[in-house]
């Protein structure tokens, strides 16, 4: 990496942030683009995301990836917010304008590229949803936009599971998402199913759990995607080829938002070979980072 006065510069605010992995993945695109960029970690304090934001503009910085927990909490700081990421409401790449950045949410549209990447569909599915949180909000979203038949999510809390139903179906005009408890899956047709894991449960170092672990529940799944990417195969993954069933980990999720975010800042496409390049990287860097 050659740094000179025509460098431009692109980071990421979240805290905590250490262990991040985008810098490894925006800076090799930059040298694989042959870009004068360089991509740094910011860790930024709670009381510090308005300053945080109208700093890095004032400095120049190209565009920011934001991360936990500040997705939602940048928005009052940006010049403009994207649709898409507005009915979400919650942010992740901030893309410089003349007067401040506009705010894009990337992992959503991640997501669906890694899915259709795998050869998975959306659109028609009957789409179980594990978790309420953040993550699974993003993807509730996605899955209605993209003309989900139904979209079934369920939560530990089943009122935060029934509150965000509402409120995708009331943004998005339709009544395909419904909110349940866990433990109703069992109430669910006998049928196979499109499962997205959203929940923290099963995230290293806590490899051995899943958020549900009876077969019964497993063998309605003809393919499970888990957000987690550490460890490379979850607990989730592990049942879910256990009954038969596809899995995926959500390291080309990861990979994806962050590609689009590329795409975003230098107006460009990265080419598909870059990507399966980047792809091979990402998996070292894991397995390392995993020893
Ligand atoms: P994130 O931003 O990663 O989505 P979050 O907003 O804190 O994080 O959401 C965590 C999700 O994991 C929630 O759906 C949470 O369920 P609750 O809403 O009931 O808290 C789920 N979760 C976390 N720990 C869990 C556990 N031990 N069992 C079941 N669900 C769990």
């Amino acid at each position: 990496m050659y740094i000179n006065g025509e460098t431009r510069v692109c980071g990421l605010m979240g805290n905590p942030i250490a262990h991040t992995l985008s810098p490894l993945i925006h800076n090799t695109l930059a040298e694989r683009m042959g870009h004068n960029l360089v991509y740094v970690p910011y860790p930024v304090a709670e009381d510090k995301v308005k300053e945080a934001v109208q700093g890095a503009f004032a400095l120049d910085v190209q565009g920011m990836n934001v991360t936990v927990p500040y997705k939602s909490a940048v928005m009052p700081y940006l010049e403009s917010i994207d649709s898409l990421a507005a009915k979400i409401g919650a942010v992740n790449t901030l893309v410089r304008g003349s007067t401040g950045y506009k705010g894009y949410n990337t992992d959503m549209e991640g997501l669906y590229r890694a899915m259709r990447s795998e050869g998975i569909q959306i659109e028609g599915e009957d789409v179980l949803l594990l978790g309420a949180g953040g993550a699974a909000r993003a993807v509730a979203f996605l899955c209605a936009e993209k003309g989900a038949k139904t979209v079934r999510i369920l939560n530990r809390s089943v009122e935060k599971a029934k509150q965000l139903a509402a409120e995708v179906n009331q943004t998005l005009e339709t009544d395909s998402v419904i909110g349940m408890a866990l433990e109703e899956y069992q109430k669910l047709p006998q049928k196979r199913f499109l499962a997205i894991q959203s929940t923290s449960v099963g995230l290293h170092p806590h490899t051995e759990r899943a958020v549900i672990s009876e077969k019964s529940f497993y063998d309605r799944i003809h393919t499970g995607f888990d957000l987690i990417y550490k460890p490379e195969r979850t607990q989730f993954m592990a049942y879910t080829e256990d009954s038969g069933g596809r899995a995926y980990n959500g390291l080309k999720m990861l990979l994806y938002q962050a590609v689009i975010a590329y795409e975003l800042w230098n107006n460009i496409t990265i080419p598909e070979e870059e990507i399966q390049l980047l792809t091979i990287r990402l998996k070292e860097a894991c397995v390392t980072d995993e020893k």
